[in-house]
């Protein structure tokens, strides 16, 4: 089955209250063009899930060029823990060069971080995506109340498809809050990234994330200098619309 005989809002609400592993099981049964998306923060969990299925599972990682040392050290973990293979993409690099010729590289403190992420996380995303039917996230709705609350554990990925290439994108860890990510983390012995242990909830490029203090929001270190409602760096701008 592809894209486009999969029934979208059918199955998205068939499954909203079914487990994670259910969720990727029917998407592993339905896509053999599928990835996860990983960015070397809590969502190895559903790599975890995820082998355990389809030990072959394809995935990737967008790398920025400005992670942190330990992520890289982390996603390399992750690729030996699991005897995975892990699609690094990067950035293009005459796009890059231009863009760090003309603004620098800290442009995003001063006119915002859509640009340098558009270069060097959306582009390559489009890119990977433009081979596949389908991805897999690891967003949950307890992220963000101002962008995320109403995400769907299945959608048609309205911003990747085009005219003649339907995307379908699932999200298994909707419905999970932090919490639950963690315990399955503590209980299943999944490796996890060395910067959790100081201070970082959400992890991103290390100019744009910044360990939080207690009880603040776990978003609220990533793109501090900026307003809640803008904290979307573009590769899920179906948010907005949900
Ligand atoms: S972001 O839009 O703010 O950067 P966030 O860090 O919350 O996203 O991550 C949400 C999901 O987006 C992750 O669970 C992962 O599926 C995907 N994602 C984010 N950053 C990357 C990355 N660098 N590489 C691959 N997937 C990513
Ligand atoms: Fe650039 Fe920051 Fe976006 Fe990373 S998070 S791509 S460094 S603006």
């Amino acid at each position: 089955m592809n894209a486009v005989t999969f029934d979208v809002a059918k199955l998205a609400d068939e499954y909203k209250d079914k487990t994670p592993s259910e969720i990727l099981s029917l998407a592993i049964e339905h896509f053999e063009k599928l990835s996860i998306s990983f960015s070397g923060a809590e969502d190895v969990v559903l790599i975890d899930m995820a082998v355990k299925i389809k030990p072959d599972i394809k995935i990737f990682s967008l790398d920025t060029g400005r992670l942190n040392p330990e992520t890289y050290q982390f996603i390399e973990q992750v690729r030996k823990h699991y005897s995975i293979n892990i699609d690094v993409m990067s950035p293009d690099s005459k796009q890059l060069e231009t863009f760090v010729h003309e603004k620098g590289l800290y442009s995003f403190y001063k006119d915002g971080h859509q640009e340098c992420c558009g270069i060097r996380k959306v582009m390559p995303l489009r890119r990977i995506l433009s081979t596949l039917d389908a991805w897999i996230t690891g967003q949950r709705q307890d992220q963000s109340p101002d962008t995320r609350s109403g995400l769907p554990v299945i959608q048609k990925d309205n911003t990747f498809s085009s005219g003649d290439h339907t995307l379908v994108k699932f999200n298994p860890l909707s419905f999970w809050t932090s919490m639950q990510v963690w315990q399955y983390i503590r209980n299943n012995d999944v490796p996890f990234n060395a910067l959790h242990s100081m201070g970082f909830s959400s992890i991103g490029c290390e100019p744009c994330t910044r360990p939080i203090l207690p009880n603040q929001h776990e978003r609220e270190g990533r793109w501090w200098w900026e307003e809640a409602t803008k904290k979307e760096c573009g590769l899920h701008l179906d948010n907005d619309k949900n």
